[in-house]
């Protein structure tokens, strides 16, 4: 295009781009999909595409590239939209379509940030300041969808709302591309949609959303313009960042979580489960055989009650007569005050427990009186002491002394173990460090003395003392629990009896 552009100057070459194109001639000459990558997405049919994995492998170039050429291919019906998550980032993407775009005549249109393509179409540039902000798009209608950096997003909520705009009158095939790199906050999410259980390059039909998913990955060294106008880029690339997120970004490795935070995966302890969605008994049969000793929640809830943003984070935790703590369940939501209720009650009822830890303020503060109130929930409100990083720190000596022990399967655990690793990184929630935080001060001053004189929760949940389930047991116990709970009304609490694990305050 470069050339029909200056040919065009010299008057050598008239008609618009669709009509050059039209009679034949080539009119992508600003930019050519490289070898490789680039030129299978270009070419790629599949309407709902992850392209990436590593850094500088040319993903917003490809991405750019792909709307320049489908908005020729369906001129002049186009219509699309690229995002990125802020307002710095979208600049860097606006700045390369100027080089790309401008050449082809198309017209920059500043106050609205969207680009004008001289055979029809328009392709938005936006950033989403806020996750809300993606309702704004209901009822637009594109063609075209280009997701920068998904992997900066936490939550892929609000980029399923902004993929609900894809649909289209004329007969224009509906395409979206994501491009993203591991190590970003949107990880967990992008491995669950793309990458887990699937292989690159393979495309598969998603049954929830009917469209066809593939995964195409490009590397580093799939750049060859990069690498030969930036030599020094793969060398600036290895200083940019820990280890970890180098190497991540180098092998375009979706597993590679940090280890250089607060919190080493190394410590943890691993108990065998082989499926993700086990159920809650086959859960409890996968504990040790010996006493669980205690059953506690750990709750970390969003700061305010109307804060929607926020995550509350509820951790199930089994201690064990030896004094190690088994994680079973993890419910991580963003939820308002009556859904957050709602979740520790449901998770009583799932579980069980002899303490349900609630973080005393916001929220949280709201829920231990509501619950005190309204159910038999052994609520035992913990005062926050120190700031997040100091509490982690000191709740990492259990996990040291091998205390902590996590399923090696589970649905939340990747989400789990990235959120640990990447400890305290900025723009990474750090709710469920919170919640972990919490249980193991608590677990740090648990009398472990006294188990030999108390019952054993586990064996009050349907196991017996074996750790083994007792057949109708677990029904039965918990039948009569909820029976109990609902009639007895709550004893006034005593100072004086020092009360085991089944108590509601005694810890
Ligand atoms: N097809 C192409 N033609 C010419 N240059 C290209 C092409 N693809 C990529 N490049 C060059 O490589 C540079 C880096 O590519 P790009 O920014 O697309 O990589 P990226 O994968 O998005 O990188 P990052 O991970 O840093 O976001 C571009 O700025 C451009 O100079
Ligand atoms: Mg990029």
């Amino acid at each position: 295009m470069a050339r029909t552009a200056s040919a065009r100057r010299k008057g050598g070459l008239t008609g618009t781009a669709a009509e050059l194109q039209a009679g034949g001639f080539p009119v992508n000459l600003v930019w050519r999909p490289q070898a490789g990558p680039q030129t299978l997405l270009i070419a790629c049919p599949a309407d709902d595409i992850l392209f990436g994995g590593a850094r500088g492998g040319g993903k917003t170039d490809a991405l750019l590239g792909d709307a320049g050429i489908y908005s020729q291919a369906y001129a002049p019906h186009f219509r699309g939209m690229l995002i990125r998550r802020t307002y710095d980032e979208l600049d860097e993407v606006v700045a390369r379509s100027q080089e790309l775009f401008l050449p082809l005549g198309a017209k920059w249109q500043a106050g609205r940030y969207t680009w004008r393509f001289p055979w029809g179409g328009f392709l938005k540039m936006r950033y989403l300041k806020r996750d809300e902000d993606a309702s704004r798009y209901q009822g637009h209608s594109y063609n075209w969808l280009g997701k920068d950096e998904g992997g900066n997003f936490p939550d892929v909520r609000p980029l399923d709302k902004l993929s609900a705009t894809l649909r289209d009158r004329n007969g224009v095939p509906i395409r979206e591309i994501m491009t993203a790199n591991p190590g970003g906050p949107g990880q967990p999410w992008i491995v669950d949609r793309y990458i887990r259980n699937r292989q690159p390059m393979v495309p598969w039909r998603d049954p929830e959303t009917g469209r066809v998913r593939v995964y195409i990955p490009s590397r580093l060294t799939d750049n060859q313009a990069l690498l030969a106008n930036d030599p020094g880029y793969m060398r600036r690339l290895r200083g940019s960042g820990p280890s970890w997120l180098v190497a991540a970004w180098l092998n375009g490795d979706w597993y590679a979580t940090q280890e250089g935070g607060v919190i080493k995966s190394k410590w943890w302890k691993r108990y065998a489960i082989d499926e993700p969605d086990a159920t809650p008994l086959e859960r409890r049969l996968a504990l040790p055989p010996g006493k669980i000793v205690a059953w506690v929640h750990s709750w970390d809830t969003a700061q305010k009650d109307n804060e929607v943003n926020d995550y509350s984070v509820g951790t199930v935790w089994a201690v064990h007569e030896t004094g190690n703590a088994y994680l079973v369940d993890v419910v991580r939501e963003r939820m308002t005050y009556p859904e957050l209720k709602k979740a520790a009650t449901d998770l009583y009822d799932k579980w069980g427990a002899d303490v349900v830890l609630i973080e005393d303020k916001a929220s949280g503060t709201s829920l231990i009186q509501d619950l005190r109130a309204s159910t038999k929930l052994p609520v035992k409100p913990v005062e926050p002491d120190g700031n997040k990083v100091t509490r982690a720190v000191s709740a990492t000596l259990l996990m040291e002394a091998g205390r902590m022990w996590l399923p090696t399967r589970a649905t939340w655990l990747l989400d789990f173990e990235n959120e640990l690793t990447s400890f305290p990184t900025k723009g990474v929630h750090d709710d469920q460090v919170d919640s972990v935080s919490q249980f193991l001060m608590w677990l740090r001053t648990f009398p472990l003395t006294h188990i030999p004189q108390v019952a054993s929760a586990g064996t009050r949940m349907g196991l017996t003392s074996e750790g083994t389930a007792a057949p109708g047991a677990l029904s039965e116990k918990r039948e009569t629990r909820d029976a109990a709970s609902r009639t007895r009304t709550p004893k006034p609490r005593s100072r004086t009896v020092r009360r085991g694990p089944a108590g509601t305050e005694g810890f």
